[in-house]
């Protein structure tokens, strides 16, 4: 089986040593890679180079969220680094500041909307007085408005954001389990073939590759449920 780019592996690792080793380990079977905080503040961007270098795809998972001179700047600084993806939050001043600073690099820009391991207690506790499918709704519109290429979502909203979008708007989705497996600290999932079928350009899967005891097979057992 090759390697499908829809694929993002989550290399939520806390050293350049250990992304690199799980990399190693996974192959040929992954060309696309997301990092994350956990990565970037110890070497992970000039990781994500060296990964662009090797022909991967490279998704930097910054989730920006500040005020406009700082997401534009922050965006023209990451756009240099030759990645594909960049997140930040999806409000709409935000999303337009990095539109700005995304300028013509090529860089993609995505709004997350509501992070997948909120539920609607957490909202609530917030303070947010809409439904997490009502709040991810009103940003989709927000982002396509601002200008960027894509949102974040749960795999149970892409359905109802496929429906709204331009056809090539990005909607990728992290929320994603294989049938049966633990959910871990996410709480709006589905499996991989179901996310595709709603409508996801992408998916990004970390744990259930990367603690596997082998990721390599975790892996491949995602690619052939993709393809279900
Ligand atoms: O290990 P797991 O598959 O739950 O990892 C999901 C990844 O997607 C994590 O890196 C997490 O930061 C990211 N993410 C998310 N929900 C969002 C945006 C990003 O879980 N809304």
């Amino acid at each position: 089986m090759t390697a499908d780019p829809r694929l993002y592996v989550a290399l939520d690792l806390t050293s350049v040593e250990a992304a690199q080793d799980m990399v190693d380990r996974i192959g040929d079977a992954v060309i696309s890679y997301k990092v994350g905080l956990q990565l970037l503040p110890v070497g992970g961007a000039e990781f994500g180079q060296r990964l662009k270098a090797q022909g991967k795809n490279v998704f930097y998972d910054f989730k920006l969220h500040d005020i406009d001179a700082t997401v534009e700047k922050a965006t023209r600084s990451i756009a240099t680094l030759g990645a594909d993806l960049l997140t930040v939050h999806a409000r709409p001043d935000v999303m337009r500041a990095a539109a700005a600073g995304r300028d013509d690099s090529g860089l993609k820009v995505l709004g997350v909307t509501v992070l997948t391991s909120l539920d609607q207690q957490a909202l609530d506790d917030i303070g947010y007085y809409m439904t997490a499918e009502e709040l991810v709704m009103r940003r989709v519109a927000q982002a396509i408005e601002a200008g960027i290429d894509g949102v974040v979502s749960s795999p149970l909203e892409a359905e109802r954001i496929r429906a709204q979008v331009p056809n090539n708007f990005l909607v990728i989705t992290p929320g994603v389990r294989m049938p049966g497996e633990d959910k871990g600290d996410q709480k709006r999932v589905a499996t991989p073939g179901e996310a595709l079928g709603f409508g996801a350009s992408h998916i990004v899967v970390g744990r259930p590759i990367t603690a596997a005891s082998d990721p390599r097979v975790a892996a491949l057992a995602i690619l052939k449920n993709m393809q279900a």
